[in-house]
């Protein structure tokens, strides 16, 4: 029984199944007016130490939704930014209220917190992962392909906390994941080994964006400078000229190729205008279903 999310890689195949058509049934119950308000009572913690509009308004809603309490804090606002061991913060809000969502910069820092606190801990992004998005995203690929199985998803850009994600995701759900990444860019060589011995899935990292996208059911990006990583800007920007998700790129695909972007998105960057607000673009879309999928991971953590 899955007991926080830190990681894609912490869940088997049927829970991350299970997610994505929990999700889709509360999506449906939200559509019709039948939502059980399953977190009346609970009081939901969110710790934000980066900024966010998608993940915090969507967590935000999805708890008022079910009929909980969020309450929303910065590190600013907290004695996180007097260097309060998070350890010590685990033991107090357990006392307080019945789970935590923190989005932060190091992936340990998450798990010292699950480690020492007896409510769920949910990774709302770090610098190492976002299974959060992923598990939307997964959602989002079913409704407009009617399946996941046998897709192939092709990674065009930066080998970051998102791409890891995917990475997880290919691996236990065993589909075909194409990265192409600039040199110096490729995900972390841990994911990657841990993904090949664990998983089922082809992972291939390929220099060519075209090669990447050929065959691809979906062609996803990210920003090209992380959050925390604003100092690189320019020089990641000469970096990955050659990746940009551009029409070009776009008639190397499939047509039946939906592109999906996390947000934000940087257009004239790692997208084009035109591509990101075109035909083939479901991100919006995509963003609506962080709402639907972290209803349902609340409503399976905590719910009643
Ligand atoms: N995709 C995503 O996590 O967006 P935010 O940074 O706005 O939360
Ligand atoms: N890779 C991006 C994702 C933002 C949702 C970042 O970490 O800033």
């Amino acid at each position: 029984m899955m007991r926080d999310l830190l990681s894609l890689r912490d869940l088997s195949r049927a829970e991350i199944l299970e997610m994505v058509d929990a999700a889709e049934r509360m999506k449906g119950e939200l559509a019709s007016g039948t939502l059980r308000r399953s977190l009346t009572g609970k009081i939901v913690g969110l710790i934000f130490v980066k900024p966010s509009t998608r993940t915090r308004v969507s967590f935000e809603a999805a708890v008022y939704r079910l009929g909980g309490q969020a309450m929303f804090m910065t590190a600013q606002d907290t004695q996180i930014s007097r260097k309060e061991p998070l350890s010590d913060m685990a033991r107090v809000l357990e006392r307080y209220i019945d789970a935590i969502v923190i989005r932060t910069f190091a992936q340990e820092d998450v798990e010292e917190l699950a480690r020492f606190a007896s409510i769920p801990v949910v990774n709302a992004l770090t610098d190492h992962s976002h299974p959060c998005q992923v598990l939307a995203d997964l959602l989002t690929i079913k409704e407009k392909r009617g399946s996941l199985d046998g897709i192939t998803v092709a990674w065009v850009g930066d080998g970051n906390n998102v791409a890891n994600s995917w990475i997880y995701a290919a691996a236990i759900l065993g589909f075909t994941l194409n990265l192409a990444c600039p040199d110096g860019y490729e995900p972390e060589q841990d994911v990657v080994d841990w993904a090949k011995s664990h998983g089922g899935g082809k992972i291939s990292l390929i220099k060519d964006a075209f090669k990447a996208v050929d065959g691809a059911d979906v062609i996803y990006t990210d920003v090209w400078a992380s959050m925390g990583q604003e100092d690189e800007a320019e020089k990641r920007r000469n970096a990955f000229s050659g990746y940009q998700v551009n029409s070009e790129l776009l008639a190397g695909a499939p047509s039946r190729a939906i592109v999906l972007h996390c947000l934000p998105a940087h257009r004239g960057e790692e997208i084009s205008e035109d591509v990101l607000e075109g035909p083939q673009s479901v991100v919006f879309d995509q963003a609506e279903n962080r709402l639907h999928l972290q209803m349902a991971l609340l409503d399976r953590l905590i719910g009643s």
